[in-house]
């Protein structure tokens, strides 16, 4: 529209001005011509009555000279006649302008003096009127009197307004045909063909690539659809290509790496394009409040962690909620943008939320309801009606995005967690061709706990949509089919491990879910300078270092880590000095309550333990609550003699994972809660029951003891463990088991 006025405004500014110029010369011609009209008509009147005139002032005929003056009384616009004597004095004056006798006029004497007749536009009253005066003489040229006719000149004003109105109104029906004229040739010569180009850019982006029709535009438009053309049948080409080289590779290879998961996608899904749901995104814009400037964060998730490499590996869009401060800064008009920001292998699009759809939704339904719902750690769920309506919207305003984002083809939409449990009917109401798996990223209840959910029907119904439905372990998966088999209508299939409800299969698998394991995929460790830095900046050189890297959240187990600590120093006080609990907490849901009131509590805690236990140069608890990112972890990770992850119940637990691929000189012990889904694979681990402080503290001490070559052993199976199972082979599994329902 801008470039569109751009274009017009000049061409109208110049048509205005021009047509304003002819307004004003046509003006004052008429202008012209009807003073000059009234002139003449004056000039004849004067004449006419010159000689009876001449008479009265020879005969001093008063009768005669009004008879004369009032024979004008009835006149339109000759409004009526005066008759001086030699001196100027009124001898007679029609009745209607009697009010001029009390005008002041000058001009008597001029004409008297001059002999010469005079014309000329005089103020009477409000108005202004026409004064032709014409001088009355005898024989021998002696002046005997004047004659003044007087004129109404209002209908000239009256006729030049007409024509001014009578201009503007073409000037304006001029201008309104020049923008309708233009705005048609703009439509026909640019707006039709860049409306057919884009609609074939949309269909070949969708994948309708089977009935495009070759691009017909001629000139220089046409040139550049040709051109644009020819990159889309290379494009085509390459990827065909691609595909069948990624099938012999992908048959070669043994273990799971990034470029194996890639082929795999290659040669599975080809053309079809891959679509990640979630709630949160891999990488978030935030001001920082301190320093202003914006940083690019990536979140402290578990979905982020894992899902991200894969994203990284395959392509294609992530479709998440756009939470961070500076976020709309950094997307296209499609609210968009390529990410990883330094090394673009996939498309992020940002969906943007109102603060009331994120109180509902985030806030109240997923993470005041569901969550304590799914996890063990006796924190009360909240249902609230209002957040369930707003978890409905904001699911559908996803799906809306979704929709919006497929192609014409079949495609692949993978969604995450239990944000969007209503997600897969909505996209399967609207496109039943496209394949759709849910992973749930949490523990998933008793069918006894579940059922205290309001929404139960709805909330199985709408995930029951999907074709593919992952937990990370079995148990998880027994527990969905024991909930779907109790509170629904439906058949549970033990052989095919399937839930099947109105005629549409779901099949629930496990795949544990793990890391990319990039430590040891590079050969790189935390770089030693930067672990040399952080021990000096804790005073941690020659202390035994316990590490705990965590969200704050309840499900974590932070307090009872701490517990466990101070009961450690009680018990065995000579590791006074020697042990330090080095604790990261990324702060979480912070506007929830409970989180809120947890992160008091932590702060109590250790006040309180390191207060009871601390001297000049020893505290046991160092606490840093802030966001890190990988990076700065890995130093910590290097660093630690043991890593503790206490979680009261926790779907997998990447952090154990992260730990044990940084150890690549397998060094180091992990502690591990029994209640997380990584202590089904890492049963290596030193595993802790973080409810029995009296147990933790004393495994604390068993793992402060371990013998080196024991340390080994456990690092070196449970390292197997994570490099074997690692994320692309969850990933490629996930893609295989998809690919392969698609068949059936
Ligand atoms: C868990 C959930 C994720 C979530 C993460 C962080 O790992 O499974 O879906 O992203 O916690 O929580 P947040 O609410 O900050 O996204």
């Amino acid at each position: 529209m801008k470039r569109l006025l751009l274009f017009i405004l000049p061409i109208l500014l110049i048509v205005a001005v021009g047509f304003t110029i002819f307004g004003i010369m046509q003006i004052r011609f008429t202008e012209e011509r009807l003073m000059d009209d009234l002139q003449k008509k004056a000039r004849a009147v004067d004449e006419s009555i010159e000689f009876s005139a001449r008479n009265i002032l020879l005969n001093n005929d008063l009768k005669s000279a009004n008879r004369l003056v009032e024979s004008f009384q009835k006149r339109e616009r000759l409004q009526g006649c005066v008759i001086y004597d030699k001196d100027g004095n009124i001898l007679a004056i029609t009745e209607r302008i009697s009010g001029w006798k009390d005008k002041e006029k000058s001009y008597l004497a001029e004409v008297s003096v001059n002999k010469a007749s005079r014309g000329s536009l005089e103020k009477f009253g409000d108005s202004s009127v026409y004064s032709y005066i014409l001088p009355v003489m005898d024989d021998e040229k002696n002046i005997l009197g004047m004659v003044e006719v007087i004129y109404d000149t209002s209908y000239v004003f009256t006729t030049l307004t007409s024509l001014w109105r009578r201009l503007s109104i073409l000037l304006i029906t001029l201008l309104v045909l020049i923008v309708l004229i233009m705005l048609l040739i703009q439509r026909q010569i640019f707006i039709l063909p860049v409306l057919r180009l884009t609609e074939w850019f949309q269909r070949f982006q969708k994948g309708d690539t089977g009935s495009l029709q070759p691009i017909k535009e001629k000139g220089e438009l046409g040139k550049l659809a040709c051109e644009v053309e020819q990159v889309a049948l290379n494009l085509r080409v390459a990827r065909k290509v691609v595909t069948e080289r990624a099938v012999e590779r992908f048959e070669k290879e043994e273990l799971w790496t990034q470029e194996k998961l890639k082929d795999l996608v290659r040669a599975r899904l080809g053309d079809n394009s891959l679509f990640v749901v979630s709630n949160r995104e891999p990488y978030m814009h935030q001001v920082d409040e301190n320093t202003g400037a914006t940083n690019c964060i990536r979140p402290a998730s578990g979905v982020v962690t894992a899902v991200d490499p894969v994203m990284r590996a395959c392509g294609g869009t992530w479709i998440a909620h756009g939470a961070g401060n500076a976020d709309k800064k950094f997307v296209n008009s499609k609210d968009k943008l390529g990410v990883p920001p330094r090394d673009i292998n996939y498309i992020l699009r940002r969906v943007w939320l109102s603060k009331e759809e994120e109180a509902g939704y985030y806030y109240g339904f997923s993470n005041e309801g569901l969550w304590p719902l799914c996890h063990l750690t006796h924190t009360r769920p909240v249902f609230r009606e209002s957040d369930w309506k707003m978890y409905k919207t904001v699911n559908q305003k996803f799906a809306d995005a979704v929709l919006e984002e497929l192609p014409h083809k079949p495609a692949f939409v993978f969604i995450q967690d239990y944000h969007f449990t209503l997600l897969p009917r909505m996209i399967k109401e609207k496109r039943p061709d496209v394949t759709v798996a849910l992973f749930w990223h949490i523990p998933w209840p008793t069918p006894e706990s579940f059922s205290t959910c309001p929404y139960q029907n709805e909330i199985l119904e709408g995930m029951l949509a999907c074709d593919l439905i992952g937990f990370h372990v079995q148990s998880h998966c027994n527990n969905f089919l024991d909930t779907a088999n109790r509170l629904l209508e439906s058949r549970v299939d033990t052989e095919r491990f399937s839930v099947v409800q109105s005629g549409k299969e779901t099949f629930i698998r496990a795949f544990p879910i793990s890391v990319d394991g990039s430590f040891d995929a590079k050969g790189e460790n935390a770089d030693q300078s930067a672990v040399q830095r952080v021990k000096d900046e804790y005073d941690l050189n020659s202390k035994i270092v316990a590490l705990g890297v965590d969200r704050i959240d309840y499900t974590k187990g932070i307090p009872e880590k701490m517990l466990a600590v101070e009961r450690f120093l009680e018990k065995y006080p000579h590791y006074k000095r020697k042990f330090v609990l080095l604790q990261l907490g990324a702060p979480s849901r912070t506007h929830i309550k409970r989180y809120h009131e947890l992160v008091g509590e932590i702060d109590e805690l250790v006040e309180r333990i390191n207060w009871k236990y601390k001297d000049d140069i020893w505290k046991p608890i160092i606490y840093l609550k802030r966001h890190f990112s990988l990076d700065e972890i890995k130093p910590f990770y290097a660093l630690a003699d043991i890593c503790i992850v206490s979680s009261l119940h926790d779907g997998m637990n990447l952090v154990a994972k992260e730990y044990i691929s940084s150890r690549i000189d397998l060094t180091g012990t992990l502690m591990l809660s029994r209640f997380t889904g990584a202590s089904r694979e890492l049963s290596d681990a030193i595993l802790i029951n973080p409810y029995s402080i009296e147990e933790f503290a004393d495994l604390i001490q068993t793992a402060v003891n371990m013998p080196i070559e024991e340390k080994k052993k456990r690092m070196e199976i449970m390292r197997k463990i994570v490099s074997e199972n690692n994320i692309y082979r969850w990933a490629g599994n996930i893609i295989t088991e998809l690919t392969s329902l698609r068949k059936a």
